[in-house]
């Protein structure tokens, strides 16, 4: 794992977003994973200014898969995975909306879904480049802390301290959804390089055990260490206890 260490969230957001400009530099036909959640904002903000700035960037041929998506919360929710990609990062862009993959959260068959993005994402061959946040609970994507952990795309029960970590972005706790769709541990893996971001304090123990902790499901995030192209931008206090 590669740990870039900085400041604080501005310097991460530039770090990351000029890691992932570079990224889609070198290949215009860039498969990228994405992320949703506090953590990525400012980076996408980032990309977004250089790309409204530089003549020299296009996503064009991108390819985006998203991570996840709420159970139960259409596109037009703005609450929704979906509502956030759009608004924070794909309007601002020449990316092609049929580029943009995101599990649909109000499928009929929310099962048959999963599948279906599994289908998807293997019949691309996976993501060159995955961005990746993490809960403070050490999960990945939506793949919370378990005895055992579901390889493929899948239905997850949010854990009580990722809806109440979720809550701020709705009125009420009580609004948060109970079950995500998630893409699964292997999907992760099988992206070429990843990039991991964190900021803060509350993430810093999660940190410390996906970087040095035991490789386990109790931990989804320690099961990055089996990757080889890991790269980690942290500012000072989400490194605060493995400095
Ligand atoms: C979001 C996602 C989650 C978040 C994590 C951290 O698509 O997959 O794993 O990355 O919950 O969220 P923030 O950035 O809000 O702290």
């Amino acid at each position: 794992m590669k740990i870039i260490l900085v400041e604080n969230y501005e310097e991460m957001s530039k770090e990351a977003a000029n890691f992932i400009i570079k990224e889609v530099k070198a290949n215009p036909s860039l498969k990228l994973g994405l992320a949703t959640g506090s953590t990525p904002v400012g980076t996408y903000k980032n990309i977004v200014e250089y790309f409204q700035n530089n003549t020299d960037l296009t996503f064009k041929n991108v390819v985006a898969f998203n991570l996840d998506e709420y159970v139960g919360l259409s596109g037009d929710s703005p609450q929704s995975y979906k509502y956030f990609m759009r608004n924070n990062f794909f309007k601002f862009l020449d990316i092609e909306e049929k580029n943009c993959f995101i599990p649909n959260g109000v499928a009929t068959d929310i099962e048959n879904e999963a599948k279906q993005y599994d289908k998807l994402l293997e019949k691309y061959n996976y993501t060159d480049v995955q961005i990746l946040g993490i809960g403070n609970n050490g999960h990945i994507a939506f793949n919370e802390p378990n005895f055992t952990l579901t390889c493929e795309t899948n239905i997850v029960d949010l854990k009580e301290d990722t809806i109440k970590a979720n809550s701020i972005f709705f009125d009420n706790i009580n609004d948060v959804p109970k079950k995500a769709i998630s893409m699964g541990m292997k999907s992760i893996l099988f992206s070429k390089k990843i990039l991991l971001i964190a900021s803060g304090e509350n993430k810093a123990k999660a940190i410390k055990e996906m970087i040095s902790g035991l490789i386990s499901t109790n931990n989804p995030a320690s099961l990055l260490q089996l990757h080889k192209d890991v790269t980690i931008i942290l500012d000072k206090d989400a490194a605060k206890y493995i400095l």
